[in-house]
């Protein structure tokens, strides 16, 4: 098969000087059963990247070099994508950065992967044998971690560790019916659309542990817009997918309303302490949540009777008690506790997301689940 490994290249000449003799001479080489081939996006690079990479074309026959202007990397790599298709015919593509933060040998197992029957073989740096670098400051491992695992629960892909990593294999039969062309993000988050799209397309996904190494020569181009970026991927991905989650969203926000309105004033004019106050103000949302989920949001498995009526109430009450109590509450009490009362409001906002991830699980889940 022809495979063709894709780096995209932003001012990075210090790095492709080292990257391009040593895949050609010591890692494709090592991959006997497959035609490599390395396809480097640069985006005009005022460094000059590309005089490097066309003057190692004149003695590398399997590298070429594709240019464009600098609007990002997704936009890069969509560019690439659709080049290494139409006009190099690859069987399979390999997203792999030109920093040395990945390990060349991992195309090696990424390779071998494939070869064992998978579509799309990801890089996971959060499996076990798989690792960030040391040197990162315990913020940007806390992001990237809890980056990854918001998309997991919000895009339900749970067996999936890492969603963000920048190495990966995908086989274009798949690739092919992804948009290219529409993607939601000229940026990082372009990956995580692609991790969805493949996965819905029932690819069959494997993980490999990769080490992500700290970048050695050259600058990172990620930035803050990035975390946005990803935010609003992940949720317009949702969005699209069912329109559930819309109306699931729109009752929440009145029962969120009730619960607050009923919490501050019992807080304000009635001096409560805030943990109590939500106790009540959820109780009241819970049953405005119920009622409007069973006519509205869930319908097609809307209960028939009055009996099933009382069922459905009465579990539903359990299963958001539990929500409620350990979850919501349990961040209001945790904060009013360590850090001060003044703040329940914030403690409020923080419990109700966490409480609605967990709801919108345990709703499809067990509920409303199809029967
Ligand atoms: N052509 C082009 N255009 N290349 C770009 C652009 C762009 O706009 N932005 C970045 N690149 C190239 C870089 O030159 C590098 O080779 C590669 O893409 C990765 O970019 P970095 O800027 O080094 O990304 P990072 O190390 O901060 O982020 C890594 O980890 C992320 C998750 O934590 C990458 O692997 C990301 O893909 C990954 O999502
Ligand atoms: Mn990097």
């Amino acid at each position: 098969m022809k495979i063709v490994v894709i780096s995209p290249t932003y001012n990075e000449k210090e790095n492709i000087q080292k990257l391009i003799p040593h895949l050609e001479n010591e890692i494709f080489p090592q991959i006997k059963n497959h035609d490599m081939w390395l396809l480097v996006a640069d985006d005009k690079s005022p460094d000059g990247t590309a005089e490097v990479v066309r003057d190692y074309m004149k003695k590398y026959k399997k590298l070429e070099l594709l240019m464009g202007n600098k609007e990002g990397l997704g936009a890069a790599y969509a560019r690439a994508m659709q080049y290494a298709m139409k006009e190099m015919h690859a069987g399979a593509i390999v997203e792999f950065d030109a920093d040395f933060q990945h390990d060349p040998k991992g195309i090696i197992d990424l390779v071998n992967a494939m070869e064992e029957g998978y579509d799309y073989v990801i890089g996971s740096r959060y499996i076990p044998g798989g690792q960030i670098p040391k040197e990162w400051g315990i913020h940007r491992k806390l992001m990237s971690f809890f980056g990854s695992l918001f998309a997991r629960v919000v895009l339900l892909t749970f067996d999936i560790h890492d969603m963000t990593s920048g190495f990966k294999l995908t086989k274009t039969e798949f690739l092919e019916k992804v948009d290219l062309d529409h993607l939601l993000s000229k940026y990082y988050a372009y990956k995580i659309q692609i991790l969805f799209e493949v996965v819905k397309l029932k690819a069959k996904v494997k993980e490999v542990p990769i080490i992500f190494y700290e970048r050695k020569a050259g600058s990172s181009k990620i930035s803050q817009k990035d975390l946005f970026d990803s935010f609003y991927v992940v949720v317009m991905l949702r969005l699209r997918e069912s329109k559930n989650f819309v109306k699931f969203l729109v009752v929440g926000g009145v029962g969120f309303l009730i619960n607050a309105i009923t919490l501050a004033m019992l807080v304000e004019n009635f001096h409560w302490h805030p943990a109590q106050a939500n106790l009540v103000g959820a109780a009241l949302a819970i049953f405005s949540n119920f009622n409007f989920n069973n006519i509205w949001t869930f319908k097609e498995h809307k209960s028939d009777s009055i009996f099933s009526y009382f069922i459905k109430l009465i579990q539903f009450y359990a299963t958001s008690s539990f929500g409620v109590i350990f979850i919501q509450t349990g961040t209001i009490f945790l904060g009013t506790h360590l850090i001060g009362k003044d703040y329940y409001l914030i403690y409020f906002l923080v419990g109700t997301f966490f409480l609605l991830i967990w709801n919108f699980t345990i709703y499809n889940k067990i509920i409303w689940r199809k029967k």
